[in-house]
């Protein structure tokens, strides 16, 4: 997640045109980063991106490698947009069990560990070897269910790898999970625990996949939990994987994002009402009745936000959920004060709890 910065888009929009090279240009090593969906993009060095975009807190999305993404989404998005779910949850008896038996300990020792690396920036090694630990706990997760797999996701820019863990559906849908691994800090070497964003999300949907492995359900549509890497660099990641997913013709079905899920003043979630779907953001605001202890409000979050962004871009229903509205999320992340002791764990049960809604109940989409 990043947060926006008013002042520099708009130093950045006066400063695009003479700046910008022309699209003919040579880009050997340079990064395409848009700022918008009608911006044409500018390319720029790496050190350019970080003071420009990263640092700045301006939102952005770098489509250097991936950008055929919305042309190939495109009419899949029109036609989807207007998809249908199930007008209430169905499946309590299923899920409740599941919530019982959610256990916190382990979202907290797990979250000491991932916040304990150095930084997890997507170009550092702390941020290889943190993705590969996590890698590592996820696999612990599956056991031995022939119906699951965990695999490491490698993208061709940069070294650190995504995690895609799926329970086998009988039929040919899929569902999708996901929270960013990676974390950045206010400088690419420094101190960055990335507590809230996005440790929280991720080990929320780790202790999901646990639970929802354990219960030995055999889904209708396929689920998978993903793990994106590199969403701090411009949702490098998950364009990558959704990039493929719309070329390979994937019948994505619904995709929940979850991105920092520790830090909630007012109890209540927010529900991303912009780049998402909003016939699935009004099912997600169900489960949220269903099965959590919050209420939820809608909210923005604004051009390049996160990763339900890049399964939008591929024109799969996506749904965002925050830890509340946006204006009152942590004011600690990218910074090395974003540490555990901020983290509310039972927020971040809430988000395991709807996690696992959406998870049973979006098997049988
Ligand atoms: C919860 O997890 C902790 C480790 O994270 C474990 O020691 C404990 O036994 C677990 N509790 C239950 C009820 O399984
Ligand atoms: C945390 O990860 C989730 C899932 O990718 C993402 O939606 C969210 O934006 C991330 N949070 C931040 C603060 O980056
Ligand atoms: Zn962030």
């Amino acid at each position: 997640m990043r947060f926006i910065n008013l002042l520099p888009i708009a130093l950045l929009a006066a400063t695009a045109s003479t700046t910008a090279i022309p699209e003919s240009a040579p880009k050997d090593g340079l990064r395409l980063i848009k700022t918008s969906d009608d911006a044409p993009g500018i390319w720029v060095t790496e050190d350019e991106k970080w003071d420009l975009f990263v640092k700045a807190h301006v939102p952005f999305v770098d489509v250097t490698d991936t950008q055929d993404l919305e042309t190939l989404g495109a009419a899949r998005l029109q036609k989807r947009q207007s998809g249908s779910f199930p007008s209430a949850p169905t499946h309590q008896s299923q899920v409740t069990p599941l919530i019982s038996a959610i256990n916190i300990s382990n979202v907290q020792g797990w979250m000491t560990t991932m916040t304990n690396y150095h930084n997890r920036y997507y170009g550092s090694t702390y941020g290889v070897q943190a993705a590969n630990w996590l890698y590592s706990v996820v696999q612990a997760q599956a056991g031995s269910n022939s119906r699951v797999t965990v695999r490491q996701y490698t993208h061709s820019s940069f070294s650190q790898k995504s995690i895609i863990a799926k329970i086998q559906g009988t039929g040919t849908g899929v569902v999708v999970i996901g929270a960013h691994l990676d974390s950045v800090g206010s400088t690419r070497t420094g101190r960055a625990p990335g507590a809230d964003d996005n440790a929280s999300g991720s080990l929320a949907i780790l202790e999901a996949f646990r639970l929802v492995v354990a219960s030995g359900i055999t889904p209708t549509n396929s689920i998978e939990f993903h793990w994106y890497a590199g969403e701090e660099g411009g949702l490098l990641g998950s364009r990558d994987i959704f990039r493929a997913y719309a070329s390979a013709g994937t019948n994505v079905k619904a995709m929940l994002n979850q991105d920092m899920t520790g830090y909630s003043p007012n109890n209540q979630f927010g529900v991303i009402a912009d780049y998402t779907n909003s016939n699935l953001n009004t099912f997600v605001e169900k489960l949220v009745t269903a099965y959590t202890a919050k209420t939820s409000k809608r909210s923005y979050c604004n051009y390049g936000c996160s990763d339900h962004a890049s399964a939008n871009s591929a024109g799969f229903p996506a749904a965002m959920v925050f830890e509340d509205v946006f204006e009152s999320s942590s004011p600690y992340i990218h910074s090395a004060s974003d540490t555990v002791s901020t983290i509310s764990f039972s927020n971040i049960k809430e988000h395991i709890k709807l996690t696992l809604g959406f998870a049973v109940e979006a098997s049988y989409f």
